[in-house]
């Protein structure tokens, strides 16, 4: 059976000794992970001690985010090349959207960074509470996909995050999610084979708790969820994985 993806987006949560902890502790109850195919996403500055620290190969590693460069006069850009065995790299996530005013075209380019390195890309997508309430939820979503390669994209995973439901408490209903994911599904079969659009998972991001995942689960579409004050949190995150067990 198909594992659910449980993508731990540590943002700036956890110092380089928390995240060790963390990773100690999951290396010691490893069977509450059984269920999930964990990626996690640490600091880039702490990745390599996660790295290091890790006793299991089935949990995996990712970035945050990268530079659009690779290498070259960039001052405090973080490259892809800077950091080895990285299974996946964030793009477009809408606090880099809307903090550091990444426009699509930025988050085409790194898409393309990424996939060209041979890492696969969590393309985060999402509308905001005003884009929400005057009825342009799709039109947003649109515009978001259409950076999408005409060429298929190898491990290409795409994160539905309303911005309005990240860090609030707020949640959209499931039917709400699933309109939007089969709206997203349906804009990836227009553009790639049946295979392509199988392999791509679908990610649910925004509010997911030990609480909230319970009647989350029930979304068909969703192969897993992109969490973050939740997931960066032990206990808290271990709950979440033993409700898949
Ligand atoms: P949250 O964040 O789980 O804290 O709402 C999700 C995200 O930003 O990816």
């Amino acid at each position: 059976m198909k594992k659910t993806i449980l993508a731990a987006n540590w943002k700036m949560y956890l110092d380089g000794d928390a995240s060790i902890d963390f990773v100690k502790k999951i290396n010691s109850n490893e069977e509450s992970f059984f269920k999930s195919e964990v990626i996690l996403f640490p600091s880039h500055t702490c990745i390599n001690q996660v790295q290091k620290n890790l006793g299991t190969e089935n949990i995996k590693i990712g970035m945050q985010d990268c530079d659009i460069n690779t290498e070259g006069a960039y001052t405090g850009a973080v490259s892809l090349h800077s950091l080895s065995d990285i299974d996946f790299c964030i793009v477009g996530h809408s606090e880099r959207r809307l903090l550091y005013n990444e426009s699509d075209e930025v988050v085409k380019d790194k898409l393309e960074t990424v996939t060209n390195n041979n890492v696969s890309a969590i393309l985060c997508i999402g509308e905001t509470k005003e884009q929400k309430n005057d009825g342009n939820t799709f039109k947003v979503i649109d515009r978001q996909l259409s950076i999408l390669p005409k060429d298929a994209i190898n491990g290409l995973t795409i994160a539905y995050e309303p911005v309005w439901s990240i860090g609030s408490g707020e949640l959209p209903s499931n039917e709400y999610i699933e309109d939007v994911l089969s709206y997203v599904k349906n804009k990836l079969k227009s553009l790639y084979s049946d295979e392509i659009v199988e392999k791509t998972n679908l990610l649910y991001g925004g509010s997911v708790d030990k609480d909230s995942i319970n009647r989350l689960l029930d979304v068909k579409l969703i192969d897993g969820f992109l969490i973050g004050s939740a997931s960066a949190d032990f206990e808290s995150f271990k709950a979440i994985a033993e409700k898949l067990n």
